[in-house]
């Protein structure tokens, strides 16, 4: 899978994607990330990137023209999606959908946002992390990334992870422990040291139902395994 980032911040999104599980993806050749700096595709001397708002206001816009000149130089089919938390809240059925794109262009918008003429001609989606505001969308861009590139076979080490996850799909996750059996007179639950793999296996599906209840109720509206 190939996905790109545009981006007036390249080295910030360069950098972060060399680290962990994602930066052995890429070290694998199991997915290519090409940063594009904006910037570059400006043709004016001091390389502006944005602009003031026509009809006045706080803040200032990025402007059409870089952006333009930075897709017209990507080529072949991709899907594009802005970042911006005026789009479709990310959701993990999403993620999954996006997993299965063989090139996905991300462009980052920044200042108070984007002409609205990329967004009507370039984009194809618009997508949110979340119900609040960052500074700009280098960090929801490698969100997107993070959580796609869980999805591309041979990513993850252990590919029973993803399994276990659709298994519980709609629940929050049980709790896990590891040793020592007793830490500070802290006990791991006694089920999960029976060896009787039924019991572990209600025991999780209980403490999962348990959690989601408390902290996601919503998750539980319309969910069949509950
Ligand atoms: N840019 C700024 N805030 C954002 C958000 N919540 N999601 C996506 N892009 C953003």
């Amino acid at each position: 899978m190939k996905i790109t980032i545009l981006t007036i911040f390249p080295d910030f999104v360069e950098s972060s994607l060399n680290y962990s599980i994602l930066g052995k993806a890429r070290e694998n050749n199991l997915i290519d990330v090409e940063v594009v700096n904006i910037r570059d595709f400006t043709r004016d001397k001091h390389k502006v990137t944005d602009d003031s708002p026509y009809g006045g206001g706080p803040g200032m816009v990025m402007k059409p023209e870089p952006i333009f000149n930075s897709f017209e130089s990507l080529s072949g089919d991709y899907y594009s999606i802005l970042a911006t938390p005026q789009g479709n809240l990310l959701k993990q059925d999403k993620v999954i959908e996006l997993s299965k794109k063989k090139h996905l262009v991300i462009l980052s918008g920044h200042y108070e946002g984007v002409d609205q003429r990329v967004r009507d001609k370039l984009i194809d989606e618009e997508i949110s992390i979340g119900d609040y505001v960052l500074t700009g969308g280098e960090l929801p861009a490698l969100v997107l990334i993070d959580a796609i590139s869980r999805y591309i076979p041979g990513v993850l080490g252990n590919q029973e992870s993803l399994e276990e996850e659709s298994f519980s799909k709609g629940l929050l996750e049980y709790p896990q422990y590891t040793r020592p059996r007793e830490y500070k007179g802290l006990e791991v639950p006694e089920v999960l040291l029976s060896g009787n793999h039924q019991r572990i296996a209600d025991w999780r599906k209980e403490q999962s139902i348990k959690k989601t209840k408390q902290v996601r109720p919503d998750l539980l509206k319309n969910n069949p395994k509950v």
